[in-house]
């Protein structure tokens, strides 16, 4: 068999995995496996809209804010986000896995920060303090999760009044959400968009929870 053969059918057999994975995640938790990390950990070339600095850069963080890095993974977006609130801010770094967390606090320590707390908690659940965050953000967790509105209406209401949810997606990732899907559950539960970075296939969707005089 020719090596482009072979090539086609990894390609197709890769395609159908991810599929499956997307319909299934529907119904149940199948989050992204710690083994797979390292692909999450990989600032996509292709896509700077995810890239942790850009997403970082995006959000207008001063020092001293709080911040919820939801669905942290193995901490890529996590440092960044604690470097900018610097040492009189607070990051709270939350996933469902302990292995991703692991990882995260990994990062965490070697980089010499001491403004992370580590919560392994599943989204959605009600582990959230209300009224607490400036700034969440939730860069391509949103397909994983079975109950999305459970999960955004505690997101919501553990923003303070005009704190702002970032949304980040990428069409690379098998649980891509559409920004029409995302903008129309976000707004159904009272949040409103505030700005737009990138285009339909890759990009940050700020929504803004009301309180703001603006
Ligand atoms: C594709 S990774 C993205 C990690 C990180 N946000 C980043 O961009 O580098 C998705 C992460 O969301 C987490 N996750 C999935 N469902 C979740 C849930 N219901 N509650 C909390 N975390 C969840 C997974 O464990 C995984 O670490």
């Amino acid at each position: 068999m020719s090596a482009w053969i072979l090539l086609l059918l990894a390609v197709v057999a890769l395609g159908v995995v991810a599929l499956v994975w997307r319909m299934s995640s529907r119904r149940t938790s199948l989050p992204c496996p710690v083994w797979l990390r390292w692909l999450v950990e990989l600032d996509n070339p292709f896509t700077k809209v995810n890239r942790a600095k850009y997403i970082v850069d995006s959000l207008g963080l001063a020092p001293g804010m709080t911040v919820l890095d939801a669905g942290c993974g193995p901490g890529r977006v996590t440092v960044p986000l604690a470097r900018a609130v610097g040492d009189e801010g607070r990051v709270v770094a939350l996933d469902v896995q302990a292995g991703m967390l692991a990882r995260a606090r990994a990062k965490v320590d070697a980089a010499g920060l001491a403004n992370v707390t580590f919560l392994e908690a599943r989204l959605g659940e009600g582990k959230l303090p209300r009224e607490h965050f400036d700034r969440i953000v939730l860069v391509t967790v949103l397909g994983e999760i079975p109950d999305q509105g459970a999960a955004l209406v505690e997101l919501r209401d553990a923003l303070v009044p005009a704190g702002v949810l970032a949304i980040v997606e990428v069409i690379f990732d098998p649980h891509f959400q559409r920004r029409t899907t995302v903008t129309k559950l976000a707004t159904s539960i009272g949040l409103r968009e505030r700005a737009f970075f990138g285009h339909r296939l890759a990009y940050v969707l700020h929504m803004e929870k009301p309180g703001s005089t603006g």
